[in-house]
């Protein structure tokens, strides 16, 4: 009779495999993909280490190993990340939210007024998006993106974290955005100098969305488009804020003082990286 395996076999072999193809987490990422595919949490997966694994549960775990072998992120085999502590479905038209960005939640935090009006500029999954509304029940919030498919699933994910009334997804270029009144506008826009693309992680390079990351040849674009159309989206006194990737923090803080903003800050993330920077429209 052919040897069984069991849930803790299995996670041993899995976490060498993982590791044998260059992924830090080897361990983790087989023990998450095995409790999602068992119903279990983490807890659940160690009361059980002697459970036999089916035949069919086998097929279908080594389907999803094979994925991630592949260095398919874990959060599209999983087809849902955590942002803000929040539940957020997610797939290949958008960008994994990064804890990072819960830095320029944050700050956003920091200068809204309760009913603030928001703009999220290219929201992808929603995440800032329905982190600020879920956190201020009084506040609306506008979210753009260019990708159709990001706004249908950024749409979902305000409904199922109940703020969808407050919350309105709108196909719009931040090249060219409709004008507004907004008190806030926050963008995470895609960054990466088009050099440094191919140099990117594979889960990176070879999954998220091109559009979620290529910010041009100096991956400055997106923030010269903001700042040139500041004017047209706050009132006086509003704040325009974004993050920035490693090292483009200076550039960033220039382009909004020529631009004519005020009160202007940077925010490292817990890495201690310079991640957010904001000024105040004046
Ligand atoms: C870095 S991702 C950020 C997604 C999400 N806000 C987050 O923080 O996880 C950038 C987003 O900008 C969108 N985007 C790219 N180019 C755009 C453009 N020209 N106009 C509007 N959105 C754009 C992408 O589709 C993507 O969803």
């Amino acid at each position: 009779m052919a040897e069984s395996w069991t849930v803790l076999k299995i996670l041993k072999w899995t976490s060498g495999y993982l590791a044998e193809r260059g992924i830090d987490n080897g361990r983790l990422d087989a023990e998450l993909l095995l409790a999602d595919l068992l119903q279990l949490d983490r807890v659940g997966l160690y009361l059980n280490f002697d459970r036999p694994l089916n035949a069919a549960e086998l097929t279908d775990f080594r389907q999803r190993v094979g994925r991630r072998a592949r260095r398919e992120p874990l959060q599209y085999i999983l087809g849902r990340a955590e942002f803000w502590s929040l539940p957020f479905r997610v797939g290949p038209a958008v960008l994994v939210p990064r804890p990072d960005t819960e830095v320029l939640v944050e700050e956003a935090l920091a200068r809204a007024t309760p009913a603030a009006r928001i703009l999220d500029v290219g929201t992808g999954s929603g995440a800032i998006a329905v982190a600020l509304a879920h956190e201020l029940p009084a506040a609306r919030v506008a979210a753009v993106d260019i990708s159709k498919e990001a706004l249908l699933l950024a749409a979902e994910n305000a409904r199922v974290n109940g703020v969808a009334e407050r919350v309105t997804f709108t196909p719009g270029n931040l090249h060219a955005l409709a004008d507004g009144e907004f008190d806030l506008v926050v963008a995470n826009p895609p960054y990466i100098a088009a050099t440094d693309l191919a140099g990117l992680m594979p889960e990176v390079r070879d999954f998220e969305p091109q559009l979620a990351l290529d910010g041009g040849s100096d991956g400055l674009d997106a923030y010269r488009a903001l700042a040139r159309q500041a004017s047209k989206l706050l009132v006086p006194g509003g704040w325009l804020l974004v993050e920035v990737g490693a090292g483009q923090a200076p550039a960033v803080q220039e382009l909004l003082a020529a631009a004519g903003f005020g009160e202007l800050f940077c925010r490292a993330d817990y890495a201690g990286i310079p991640r957010v920077v904001g000024g105040r429209h004046i």
